[in-house]
């Protein structure tokens, strides 16, 4: 099973949104899929709750100590991924949810401001020896600026591909219970989202591959 964890200290940046998204968009893709809720705040709760179909199914965690055994039953039970969305905080709970990651997807903005503020959450994931990405989210659909934003987040480490941009249709599909694929599945949030879950796949797929090689796993 693998496990990504939308991780970032600075808040609005799009964790519970893309980690609906990408679960939704991995289940598309006949994957087992689990989300964990480790946010108090009960974004991904409240929109299963208005959600008609019962996948992806969704399981919450408050206390750190529920985190790995949960991991371990979905694991037993055939999970193929699960999807950890964290509070904006480095607080407890988003350290072992860090710990636990194959692959930490940090979203940013595209400003300075909030990319800056992503930076305790990526000193937080390399002291933990965890792989990690960033995520250029709610960028503007035109505009020239993004460069500067992609080279900074690209000089900081890894940029997933493709920049996910701002777009109405993912604020609607959370509000409707559904992922961007399934809420508008022609158009150009869900095509970035499809494209975005393939670039994680494919690092995801190495990764095992590393593991199979014997390459070092710090334990969770
Ligand atoms: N690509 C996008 N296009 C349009 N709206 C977006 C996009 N990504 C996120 N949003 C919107 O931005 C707001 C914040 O997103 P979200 O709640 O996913 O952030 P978060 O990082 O989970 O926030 P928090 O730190 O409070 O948990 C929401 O209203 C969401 O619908
Ligand atoms: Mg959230």
């Amino acid at each position: 099973m693998h496990v990504l964890a939308l991780v970032t200290q600075k808040g609005g940046s799009g964790k519970s949104t893309l980690s609906v998204g990408l679960a939704v968009a991995a289940m598309q893709r006949s994957e087992r899929v689990a989300l964990i809720e480790a946010d108090a705040q009960g974004t991904i709760s409240r929109w299963k709750e208005r959600r008609e179909h019962p996948y992806p199914r969704v399981e919450r965690v408050v206390d750190p100590a529920e985190i790995e055994p949960l991991i371990a039953r979905l694991r037993a039970e055939g999970v193929w991924l699960a999807i950890i969305d964290t509070a904006a905080t480095t607080n407890s709970l988003a350290m072992r949810v860090i710990a636990c990651a194959d692959l930490c997807l940090i979203p940013a903005r595209p400003s300075p401001a909030d990319i800056e503020a992503a930076i305790p959450t990526l000193i937080a994931i390399r002291r933990l020896n965890r792989r990690f990405a960033f995520i250029l989210n709610q960028t503007p659909t035109r505009g020239g600026r993004l460069s500067e934003a992609a080279t900074s987040l690209s000089s900081l480490g890894v940029l997933a591909l493709p920049f996910v941009a701002q777009r109405n249709d993912h604020q609607d599909a959370l509000g409707a219970g559904l992922g961007v694929t399934e809420f508008a599945p022609v158009g150009k949030a869900s095509d970035e989202i499809v494209s975005l879950w393939g670039w994680i796949a494919a690092h995801l797929a190495e990764e095992s591959d590393d593991y199979g090689k014997g390459a070092l796993k710090a334990a969770c």
